[in-house]
């Protein structure tokens, strides 16, 4: 597996840790005020996602920066 497909899925599971919390959120708001580690849960997967996120939009510009390498990877995606 490429390291691109290893970020591309590790930022598809991660997405799905954040979900999961921002739902406990919901549910543990239905009890009043949630404990703080609840509150909290989201920003670390959010953090992630934002750093993994942000390396996978940069990627193609860093290839195509690249010279010829970079534009033969690009075409070979498209
Ligand atoms: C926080 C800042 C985030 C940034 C900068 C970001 C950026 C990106 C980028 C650049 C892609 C690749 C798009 C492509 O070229 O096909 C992507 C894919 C994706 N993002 Fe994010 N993302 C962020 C947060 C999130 C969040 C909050 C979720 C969902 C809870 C999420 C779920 C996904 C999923 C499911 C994919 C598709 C992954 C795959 O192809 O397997 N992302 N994101």
């Amino acid at each position: 597996m490429s390291a691109r497909t290893g970020l591309r899925q590790f930022h598809r599971w991660v997405s799905m840790a954040f979900t999961l919390t921002v739902i406990a959120n919901f549910v543990a708001m239905t009890r009043g005020t949630p404990p703080a580690r609840i509150t909290y849960a989201p920003l670390l997967p959010l953090a992630l996602l934002m750093i993994t996120g942000l390396v996978m939009f940069a990627l193609p510009y860093v290839d195509r920066r690249g010279g010829r390498a970079g534009r033969e990877t690009l075409a070979a995606r498209s």
